[in-house]
């Protein structure tokens, strides 16, 4: 046998986190500290002792409160809103919705053509000032096009599509003096690249791109751990600390780069991509702290956890989804990546996963470090849920039927005797959280806040004040309206939605996904061409920001066009997506993968 064949690689786990997508949310909009910095400086010094010790104290509180939720049978077995596929073969799931397909795709033309006007080939794009921004003063990297380009193929809009592949073409270099965000820049143009290359039917193009993109991104993994560095110059090839706490790296950013190296190692066969890429994962493998939650937070030097708020929402999320997907990706070759998910999920339910004390609504909720005053790190629970966890109850819901599922291929719906215990749990409660996302759209314009806190004993809000038991922090009348009421044209939801439907073929899904579709229409909409982000979801008419997110064009209308889309079109036995919804296929890799049980 070759060395490559029995070589077996340390568990690493991974972190990745939307870092400049929620850098905002970070900082601007919560006032709780994501990092206890004086945690953070006694743990380089006294390293990991302190926080394995003090870790207990979680344990103490918030013991799962899911064990009553309600026993309904979300899926299956219910009249709930299923007559559509109870009685059927499955084939009425197929069915496109034509009529409001191409409303999402006359959107997308809306967005895209309005960028392309003003702005093509910047990285950014603002319709109401219709101009265009880079992200560097160096020039453009292709943030918006590449974003934009598999969308394009998959909504058939051809003439749209050759103009954007001519400025790949013609346009597009990687060779850029200056600072570019590591796991940004590989979720988005990396996967963007590997996404076009694969639905373009190996347009060699894309993949010289992606190689050349990769290569530059290559050297943030030369560090001391192994771990990469949040930021890279890409011209010159090197890896950039963060600036304000040089050996931080958030968990969800480093380990949200796994599919994207992986699928580029399996299409150039260069090992070199999968090697670092996996190297991340045995390292937050080996870290792992008490019963598998994981902090927003790793030291870049030692690899271990940094006392850090724990989540699922930002430099939290795609560390979770990515651990299911990294074992659908390889066709579940990898059973090291099935046992770090389901590890990490028995810990969301131990300790994150909520029920509302009167609607009974489950939430996620986040723990965070504080110190007492004899210096002891404790943790508190906040009942605070951003927008980005909406990802999770479709993520859940499809783990239900691969990880969760006693059989392969599972129904659709799932039946309940195809699934586990741990099976039913997941789908129960990812549909819950799936319901519980759709909830927070109940707002004056029909949109989701950024933040939302639930109602618990402690806060002093009453019925009154939170009648479905969450509400935005710090709304008033009459006043500005605080950071977390805004939309900034996010997609978790409607990504949710999108695995949903797939799932259960429930048409309420559909549903949901239009009325969504319809707010943003009526709010964000810019009638000169593009959208706009809102301020306040409560607020109508809506006062704008002027940023088109290039998340609009490839995740929102990707899956609300997805959603009403025949169901074997990317179908989500045949694909992953990255966490930009790019599609990348599942492949059966040559490589023996996993790392040794440590
Ligand atoms: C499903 O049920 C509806 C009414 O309940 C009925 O009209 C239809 O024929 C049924 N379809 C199948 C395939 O059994
Ligand atoms: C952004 O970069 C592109 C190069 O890709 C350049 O053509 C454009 O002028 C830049 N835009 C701004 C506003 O600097
Ligand atoms: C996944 O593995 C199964 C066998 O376990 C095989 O039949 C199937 O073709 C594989 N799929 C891909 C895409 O490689």
């Amino acid at each position: 046998m070759s060395d490559g064949a029995l070589r077996k690689r340390k568990n690493q786990p991974e972190s990745k986190e939307h870092a400049q997508k929620d850098s905002n949310a970070a900082t601007a909009g919560n006032k709780e500290s994501d990092i206890d910095t004086a945690a953070v400086r006694r743990y380089i010094k006294v390293l990991w002792i302190p926080l394995v010790l003090c870790f207990g104290g979680i344990f103490y509180f918030n013991p799962t409160t899911i064990t009553d939720l309600a026993n309904t049978w979300f899926g299956l077995d219910s009249d709930d809103g299923l007559s559509l596929t109870s009685n059927v073969s499955g084939d009425l799931r197929y069915i496109p919705d034509v009529e409001k397909k191409d409303a999402v795709v006359e959107a997308f033309k809306h967005a895209w053509r309005a960028y392309e006007r003003d702005a093509m080939g910047a990285d950014e794009y603002h319709a109401i000032s219709k101009k265009g921004t880079n992200l560097t003063k160096a020039g453009g990297i292709g943030y918006t096009v590449i974003d934009s380009i598999d969308t394009m193929l998959i909504m058939g809009l051809d003439e749209d599509y050759q103009r954007a592949r001519q400025w790949v073409e013609t346009k597009l270099t990687f060779d850029r003096d200056a600072i570019f965000n590591t796991f940004e820049t590989t979720i988005r143009v990396l996967g963007g690249l590997l996404s076009a290359y694969h639905l373009s039917g190996n347009d060699q193009l894309y993949l010289d791109r992606a190689i050349d993109l990769a290569d530059r991104i290559l050297p943030v993994f030369d560090t001391e751990s192994g771990l990469p560095w949040p930021q890279v110059n890409l011209a010159e090839k090197k890896g950039v600390p963060n600036s304000d706490y040089r050996l931080m790296v958030s968990t969800a950013e480093v380990s949200t780069l796994q599919l994207e190296f992986r699928y580029l190692s399996y299409l150039t066969e260069n090992e070199e991509y999968w090697e670092k890429a996996e190297e991340v994962m045995r390292i937050i493998k080996e870290a792992r702290m008490p019963h598998g939650l994981a902090s927003i937070y790793m030291n870049v030097e030692t690899g271990k956890f940094v006392p850090s708020a724990i989540r699922l929402g930002s430099r939290g999320d795609s560390y979770y989804e990515y651990l299911l997907k990294q074992y659908i990706q390889t066709n579940y070759t990898e059973p090291v990546y099935k046992d770090m998910y389901d590890d990490a999920m028995e810990a969301v339910y131990s300790h994150l996963v909520q029920q509302s004390p009167y609607s009974k609504t489950i939430y996620t909720a986040e723990l965070i470090p504080e110190r007492t005053r004899t210096g002891e790190l404790t943790w508190r629970l906040s009942p605070k849920q951003d927008h980005l966890v909406c990802f999770f109850g479709g993520s859940l819901m499809l783990g239900a039927t691969i990880t969760g599922a006693s059989i392969q291929p599972v129904s659709v719906p799932p039946r309940k005797k195809e699934l586990t215990p741990v099976g039913i749990r997941d789908w129960q409660t990812g549909a819950a959280l799936v319901k519980t996302c759709w909830d927070t759209h109940d707002t004056a314009t029909g949109l989701s806040p950024e933040i939302v806190y639930f109602r618990v004993p402690e806060d002093g809000m009453d019925i009154d004040s939170a009648p479905s038991d969450w509400y935005i922090k710090g709304a008033q009348p009459y006043a500005p309206p605080p950071y977390d009421a805004r939309y900034i044209l996010r997609p978790e939801t409607v990504e949710s939605l999108f695995i949903a439907f797939r799932l259960t073929g429930d048409v309420k899904y559909r549903e949901w996904g239009w009325s969504i579709f319809q707010a943003i229409e009526k709010h964000c909409k810019v009638e000169s061409g593009g959208y706009a982000s809102v301020l306040n979801v409560d607020d109508v008419p809506a006062t704008w920001e002027d940023k088109m997110e290039t998340f609009l064009m490839s995740e929102t209308l990707k899956y609300l066009y997805l959603l009403f889309e025949d169901a074997s079109v990317l179908s989500l036995d045949e694909y992953v997506f990255n966490t930009e919804a790019h599609p990348l296929p599942i492949f059966t890799p040559t490589i023996r993968t996993a790392f040794a049980d440590s």
